[in-house]
């Protein structure tokens, strides 16, 4: 029998992690033994009482409670605390000049409809229209043909098509498309504003609670996937959204705010499809070569 030392608060780490055993998988026991320090380390300096640890864990069951096939809840936590940014920003440190990646959010759908570029996905027809254009090129500015892009966004009322099973139509702003041979891609759809992240849980209680707001800034999602390259999983920021300075998940970089440019020209409009005036943005996706081959979109 291994003699374990008896806890004590003030060697509460060492003793927790001394249980740990010997085939413990080394990574495991690095990432634990950071936990248990951190944890241990929030209950010592801010003293925590007993009722606290209790709402705490009250928080914590709410926040599980509260997931479903749609509702992610914990992720939600994760991404309003900075985590989910954080962990990104830790693993991928791209060259400048390539596309930064931020928050995927809960709302992704695989297996999206497979379009045609120029296609329109704003299936609602709600909002101001919007003609998104540009190429996916590598770091050396050369096109990358046959990237798929896959995009997301919530509509005019604030709320993504899986929101509203029903009132929206299936799929609605949501598509995906590939580039041509000269790594160009281009599809109409509707100017993004912004919205509240689902508030009606337990993150939202926590939001208020901490005088928060829940809104992001008005964004357009993409994964671009491209054999040879690494995933970049991103977001079109509009300029002129209020919230640009205080996303609820801190997801806004400078490099991310696209220029919205009104287009009043009727012959143009009637080129692309779309009323007069309409807005046009020109987003070019710079992707970073990887050594492993990418995995291609669902
Ligand atoms: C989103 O942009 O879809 C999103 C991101 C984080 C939390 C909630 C929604
Ligand atoms: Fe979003």
């Amino acid at each position: 029998m291994t003699d374990f030392p008896l806890f004590e608060a003030d060697r509460s780490v060492e003793v927790v992690n001394a249980r740990m055993g010997p085939a413990t998988n080394p990574r495991l026991r690095e990432v634990m033994g950071v936990v248990v320090e951190h944890l241990h380390a929030i209950v010592t300096d801010a003293r925590v009482t007993g009722e606290e640890w209790m709402a705490a864990i009250r928080f914590l069951t709410e926040t599980g409670q509260m997931c479903s096939d749609w509702r992610q809840e914990f992720i939600l936590l994760s991404d309003v605390l900075g985590v989910s940014m954080l962990v990104d920003a830790v693993n991928h440190d791209r060259p400048a000049g390539s596309t930064e990646n931020t928050v995927l959010g809960p709302f992704h759908v695989p297996a999206a409809p497979r379009y045609a570029n120029g296609a329109n996905i704003s299936l609602d027809a709600k909002g101001e229209p919007v003609l998104v254009h540009g190429r996916v090129l590598d770091g050396e500015g050369r096109p990358v043909a046959g990237a798929t892009l896959d995009v997301w966004q919530a509509n005019e009322d604030g709320f993504y098509d899986v929101q509203q099973k029903g009132i929206q139509p299936d799929w609605n702003l949501r598509g995906v498309f590939t580039s041509d041979a000269d790594g160009r891609y281009w599809f109409r759809s509707a100017k993004p504003r912004y919205y509240p992240i689902p508030d009606d849980g337990p993150v939202g209680k926590l939001l208020a609670a901490l005088g928060r707001h829940p809104n992001r800034a008005a964004h357009l999602h993409f994964i671009v996937m491209a054999a040879g390259y690494e995933t970049v999983v991103t977001h079109i920021f509009t300029p002129d959204c209020q919230y640009l300075s205080e996303d609820a998940v801190f997801g806004v970089k400078p490099s991310l705010i696209a220029d919205f440019a009104r287009v009043d020209d009727p012959a143009r409009a009637a080129e692309v499809g779309l009323p007069s005036p309409f807005w046009s943005v020109e987003w070019d996706m710079v992707l970073v070569a990887t050594s492993t081959p990418a995995q291609v979109a669902a």
